[in-house]
């Protein structure tokens, strides 16, 4: 006997919740800012480039998806607490989901890697996720969607396996997995689950500059 499921919609609607995903001006990043806003939630995205951002905004303005954007560099400890304001007034101080998605890849052999590109690197893919976690945290704990608030950290099979020439990356991506397990057990109890996701190769601008790396 055929059994009806509902159409998908049906089935995974996000309806009244609400998210904020960094870097969600290209990329992965745009992509997850659709497919959450396509099932309804409320979402709030940001990345550096204000006129692509604004580019963004108008084009899901137009395919009716609810979507709000700020320009913040993740970067910036004042740009993050300032975004996170931005959230929590948008929102009325309630976060379902955290999407931690903003990074940036370096390609360059160890021994031409400076220190500004290391800090770069850290505070970008690693730091900026540690505190938009700690700062999201009051917020995610007045989650409304079923099972608790939900932060999603966007981490890469280089944070698991070694690559020539992205180390840096790579030390990012691993820690962030680390955190990203020792936030699951420690807000458990807050009924905020934390997890990881670590992608392939996507074919982003990311993926592109990292191509021309490794045929130069
Ligand atoms: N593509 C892949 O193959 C792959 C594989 C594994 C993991 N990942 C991870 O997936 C995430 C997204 O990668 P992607 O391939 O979609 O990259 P992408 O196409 O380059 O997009 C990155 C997005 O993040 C924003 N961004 C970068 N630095 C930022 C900063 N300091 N502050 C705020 N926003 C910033 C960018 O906008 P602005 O430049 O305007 O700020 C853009 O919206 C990254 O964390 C990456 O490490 C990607």
């Amino acid at each position: 006997m055929a059994v009806d499921y509902g159409s998908r919609e049906e089935r995974w609607s996000l309806a009244g919740t609400t998210a904020l995903v960094t870097g969600g001006s290209k990329g992965i990043g745009h992509a997850i800012v659709e497919e959450l806003a396509g099932f309804g939630a409320r979402v709030h995205t940001c990345s550096r480039n204000g006129a692509e951002l604004e580019e963004c905004r108008r084009r899901w303005e137009e395919k009716n998806l609810q979507v709000t954007a700020s320009v913040c560099d993740v970067s910036i400890r004042a740009d993050r607490e300032k975004l996170m304001e931005t959230v929590r007034e948008t929102f009325n101080g309630k976060l379902d989901i955290l999407v931690n998605n903003a990074g940036q890849l370096l390609f360059k052999p160890t021994t031409e890697c400076t220190v500004e590109e290391y800090s770069n690197l850290l505070t970008t893919n690693l730091e900026s996720s540690f505190h938009l976690s700690q700062l999201a945290h009051p917020l995610l704990i007045h989650a409304s969607i079923a099972g608790g608030g939900s932060i999603i950290n966007m981490s890469s099979i280089g944070g698991s396996i070694g690559y020539a020439g992205s180390a840096i990356y790579a030390t990012t991506k691993g820690a962030m997995n680390q955190l990203t397990r020792s936030l699951a057990t420690e807000w458990a109890s807050d009924k905020i689950r934390v997890n990881g996701i670590a992608p392939g190769f996507v074919t982003t601008d990311m993926l592109k500059d990292f191509l021309c790396g490794l045929h130069r």
